[in-house]
């Protein structure tokens, strides 16, 4: 089968009201506090993809019995010591660095040596920032490479507690810590630099022993032994990282109204919202509440006029870390030059977004200047593409995908746009839903 789309028209104008998938960092953390929780917990609207599928076959193969339908997920947890591991567990994390990594902080008390493995984007990412500050525990790893995946890790009972100083704002190498923190006795102190707090509202709500103290940059946290988990039922809210496509198409099309329906809008994830709205861009939260811990809103957009350009502030990029690529294209409809900085970290994801952003910018036809860490933009308010582009070769990254179908759809030309099942890692609705746009 064609595993690519073709688009050669702009998406003509609507006015809609959707709803995008659940939130994949909460549907991978809810399946992984579940797995250990005394008892059955169920989720609906969980995020249906091959990242969180990932993540509930790897509790399968730790012993957790599981039930899927289409409409809820139940898992049947054992407690937080019922993982069995029986000889020669290989967990595939597949495409998820997320499950891949938040996994190994649980399984730093393993009883056999556990393998992980994962696709051939999540085999060139780095490991060596979780396996790492887990040694500290008394665990120990063995990493192809030193830093990569395939890694095998040999568990102790002996887990001595750890002080461990974040300092990438990665929300992984937090939460792979705590969770290890989990295991140890005594308290663990984590000093964190800002990033999606997810795991932390979650320890909250289940009355786990966490303490968080904020601070401007920072985030202290301190963790103690945790003996028993309760069962969870979550409704999960959706994605504000999949809804970022739906935003930027809005703003980028002509005489267009959306709402997205019920969205997570955590303050650590909506550096999108804060970045357009400085360029710009009409954006309003209605019918905002606060749903287990997490802040939940109806996201409402309208189509952009006079795009300004932005110096946007390092201190929105963690907030902002997945949505770079359409943030981009807004830049490339901007009037005047946008500048961002200190982003090496997105050339650590599924594909290294920096680099590959500046060149679909490039294939565009929009100017811009990347460094290892930085690109700036020089916008054109009347870009107008007429030429034939072809994405091919970009890890099977999603989110390359997904922005390349969006700037076809809002810049014109003749987009021939290959590794379509690449959105199965987050997003398996998304062509589905645009094409609901144009009914
Ligand atoms: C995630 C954290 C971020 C983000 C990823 C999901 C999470 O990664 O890019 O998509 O759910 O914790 P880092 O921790 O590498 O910043």
């Amino acid at each position: 089968m064609i595993n690519k789309v073709v688009i050669k028209n702009k998406i003509s104008s609507f006015k809609k009201s959707i709803n995008v998938s659940g939130d994949k960092s909460l549907s991978i953390r809810w399946v992984l506090f579940a797995s250990l929780a005394n008892g059955t917990s169920q989720a609906k609207n969980l995020l249906l993809s091959e990242d969180v599928m990932a993540a509930i076959n790897g509790i399968k193969k730790l012993g957790i019995k599981t039930s899927l339908n289409k409409k809820t997920c139940k898992i049947y947890g054992k407690g937080i010591d019922g993982y069995q591991y029986q000889k020669k567990i290989i967990l595939n994390a597949k495409n998820s660095g997320t499950f891949g990594r938040l996994i190994i902080g649980l399984l730093v008390n393993a009883s056999r040596p556990i393998k992980i493995i994962g696709d051939s984007s999540l085999s060139k990412r780095d490991f060596k920032r979780i396996t790492d500050p887990l040694k500290k525990f008394g665990t120990k790893f063995k990493l192809y490479k030193s830093k990569n995946l395939p890694l095998t890790i040999y568990g102790t009972k002996y887990l001595k507690p750890i002080k461990y100083f974040e300092t990438r704002g990665s929300a992984q190498c937090k939460s792979a810590v705590i969770f290890a923190g989990f295991r140890a006795k005594g308290t663990t102190y984590i000093k964190a630099k800002k990033s999606r707090n997810h795991t932390e509202l979650l320890c909250k709500y289940l009355k786990l022993p966490i303490q968080v103290k904020k601070t401007k940059n920072y985030d202290l946290i301190k963790i103690n032994n945790v003996r028993k988990i309760n069962t969870i039922n979550y409704t999960i809210p959706s994605d504000i990282s999949s809804a970022a496509f739906f935003i930027v198409l809005t703003a980028l099309s002509e005489n267009s109204k959306l709402i997205i329906k019920n969205v997570n809008v955590n303050p650590s994830r909506v550096g999108i919202i804060t970045i357009l709205k400085r360029m710009n861009i009409k954006i309003e939260f209605k019918n905002t509440k606060i749903y287990k811990g997490e802040k939940v809103a109806d996201i409402f957009v309208e189509s952009a006029k006079n795009i300004k350009a932005i110096n946007c502030p390092t201190n929105l990029n963690s907030g902002a870390i997945d949505e770079f690529l359409v943030i981009f294209l807004i830049a490339a409809k901007a009037k005047g030059i946008s500048y961002f900085s200190d982003l090496s970290e997105l050339d650590q994801k599924e594909s290294p977004r920096l680099k590959l952003g500046s060149k679909i910018l490039r294939l565009m036809g929009v100017q811009n200047i990347v460094t290892k860490n930085s690109i700036k933009i020089f916008g054109n308010p009347n870009l107008n593409i007429n030429k034939k582009i072809i994405i091919k070769n970009f890890l099977k990254d999603h989110r390359i995908f997904m922005t390349s179908v969006i700037a076809a759809l809002t810049f014109g030309g003749q987009w021939n746009i290959h590794d379509k099942d690449s959105i199965k890692t987050s997003f398996p609705d998304f062509l589905k839903i645009i094409k609901n746009l144009q009914k």
